[in-house]
């Protein structure tokens, strides 16, 4: 047997194929993500890669294009001064790369297990975000999440974006709707929100790398009324509706976004 493990070992396999597929999506030719610290983030996956498809991940990759263009491009050039929160942050590294965070003045924090925020740090300790960037420890099924974020310098005054990227099917129903509730109650007015969510049948299939951890999905014409009962007002897309031309699945993945009730 052999008995040695990388530091990588330790972080979400999921968390880091997404930041694998956007080390491959970076060598294409026309990318729709440029990530030039995924590969070293994602580490040598070739050993849990293998039985897997070949996939490029088209989904994560649109999905991350899709918050970087239609949500949080625009949500930076409209504020001088704001908050972007990354629950389940994994190795997003926008706080290192996405330009219009240059401008104003926002901070980015993000939130995660203790192993992938220790691993984060390690990593990209020589690397300058290009924003202020918080890293917060934080377990989302404990309540005491949202007073981590304030020891952090998170301000309930300042308007925030929720970013909740490959998060809310891996976690129970019931903690989405607790996470959405203290997300409201902890935003001031103007304050939106992104998640993608998943269909029931998604949920059930239990296969794959990322399918096999779905715990729960939800009709799209349902999605509003859910996220209105967290204290959000949203809209509700099919991934496939912004599919870059890529392979996103068919009517399985949505984007939800909006504001504050
Ligand atoms: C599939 S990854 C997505 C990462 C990132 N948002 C992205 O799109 O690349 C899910 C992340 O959620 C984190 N996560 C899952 N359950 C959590 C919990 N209870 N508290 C905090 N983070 C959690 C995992 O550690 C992992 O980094």
């Amino acid at each position: 047997m052999n008995d040695d493990h990388s530091p990588e070992d330790a972080i979400p396999f999921t968390a880091r194929l997404i930041a694998h597929h956007r080390a491959m999506e970076t060598q294409r030719e026309n990318p729709l993500i440029v990530d030039p610290l995924a590969e070293r983030l994602a580490g040598d996956l070739s050993g849990q890669l293998r039985g897997h498809s070949a996939s490029r991940g088209d989904y994560s990759i649109v999905r991350a294009h899709f918050v970087e263009n239609r949500i949080l491009g625009p949500w930076c050039e409209a504020r001088d001064v704001s908050q972007i929160v990354i629950p389940g942050a994994g190795l997003d590294t926008r706080a290192f790369r996405f330009e219009p965070l240059m401008r104003g003045h926002h901070t980015v924090f993000e939130l995660d297990l203790s192993d992938v925020i220790e691993y984060k740090e390690r990593i990209l300790e020589d690397e300058t975000p290009v924003c202020h960037l918080a890293r917060v420890i934080a377990d989302l099924e404990d309540r005491d999440w949202v007073e981590s974020l304030v020891s952090a310098g998170f301000s309930e005054e300042i308007p925030t974006l929720w970013i909740l990227e490959g998060l809310s099917y891996y976690l129970e129903q019931d903690t989405v709707k607790s996470l959405l509730k203290a997300m409201s109650s902890s935003s001031v007015m103007g304050s939106e929100i992104f998640a993608d969510v998943c269909v029931p049948i998604l949920a059930e299939v239990r296969f794959g790398a990322f399918l096999r951890h779905f715990k729960w999905g939800i009709e799209k014409p349902e999605v509003p009324a859910f996220f209105r009962e967290g204290g959000w007002e949203v809209s509700c897309d099919y991934a496939d509706d912004h599919d870059q031309g890529r392979d996103v699945g068919q009517r399985g993945l949505m984007f939800a976004f909006g504001e504050r009730a």
